[in-house]
């Protein structure tokens, strides 16, 4: 986890609306392809009852709150939240294309501090709570805006050595770069494994008033590419490694040619089916408010 402490979130909502946003533009078919399959055991672990409200936090670009718009069907209602301008102008967009611009809402909320509507008879979020600056305050907001009893599920990643397609790719970046200790690139504030230990998250969501506090592990092997060049892509834009090349900045460009070699060698052994693969393990979270 990223040890600084951060005041409020304007840092991390800059950094989702400029270069995380570009970077997961440019990926998207990987990344909304792989995360569905933590999404969807979140959401066949606990169903959506048809009629049911349901907020989506951090929503990006919104293809699960369309597919939440779809399980609750005419009668309920799809809200996506992202403070992000940039992933709710896109998810808007395609909410339109699929002709479900009044089943799924999208509105630029900050989580953490902004009215989020309500009451919701659920509270789904896939990957969209790790980077609040105070997840107590941003848990407790989610909670206010659900039905009394009604359910908050969120699928977070476990931690980084249990997740392959990271840890295994930052380890062979590190070998030739290190970020730097101090820097004034934007980041995403405490990052996407800040929810990974279940004694913290447990603390942090009895605070925020939730009891019947649940995790299950979910483990599976996702597709970074069709080929080694494309997971080499993958690795050295998005995740820890990507990090660590986009903060170590000139340094990691002049190794930039051992680095994509080290990394080719890694993918060709995750090769296997016409994709390269590698292990993910995530907590499927539940708590009643
Ligand atoms: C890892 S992405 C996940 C996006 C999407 N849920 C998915 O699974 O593809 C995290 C999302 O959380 C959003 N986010 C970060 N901090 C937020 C905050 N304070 N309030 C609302 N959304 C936030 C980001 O803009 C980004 O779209």
């Amino acid at each position: 986890m990223d040890s600084r402490t951060y005041e409020n979130n304007a840092e991390a909502i800059e950094a989702w609306d400029t270069v995380l946003f570009d970077k997961f533009s440019r990926f998207r078919d990987v990344l909304t392809r792989g995360f569905s399959i933590h999404g969807d055991a979140l959401l066949d672990r606990h169903p959506l009852r048809a009629g049911s409200r349901v907020l989506d936090v951090g929503c990006g670009f919104g293809d699960t709150t369309l597919a939440i718009a779809r399980r609750v069907g005419e009668g309920g209602e799809a809200v996506g939240i992202d403070a992000a301008a940039r992933f709710i102008a896109s998810a808007r967009g395609d909410a339109e294309s699929a002709g479900l611009q009044r089943a799924a809402r999208f509105v630029v909320a900050d989580v953490q501090s902004d009215p989020l509507g309500g009451p919701y008879d659920r509270v789904f979020s896939r990957f969209g709570t790790m980077f609040f600056a105070s997840p107590v305050a941003a848990l407790r907001n989610a909670r206010r805006s659900l039905a009394k009893g009604a359910l908050l599920t969120m699928v977070v990643w476990r931690k980084k050595e249990e997740n392959a397609l990271y840890f295994d790719a930052e380890q062979c970046v590190l070998q030739f770069v290190r970020p730097p200790e101090q820097t004034d690139q934007l980041t995403c504030g405490p990052g996407p494994f800040s929810m990974a230990s279940p004694d913290l998250v447990s603390a942090q969501l009895e605070a925020a008033g939730f009891d019947r506090i649940a995790f299950e592990r979910f483990d599976a092997d996702i597709c970074i590419g069709s080929s080694v060049e494309e997971a080499v892509d993958f690795a050295m834009a998005l995740g820890p490694a990507g990090e660590v090349m986009r903060l170590a900045g000139e340094e990691g460009e002049k190794r930039k040619g051992e680095i994509v070699a080290a990394l080719r060698e890694l993918m060709v052994g995750k090769v296997r089916d016409g994709g390269v693969y590698a292990g993910t393990s995530t907590w499927l979270v539940s708590a009643r408010a």
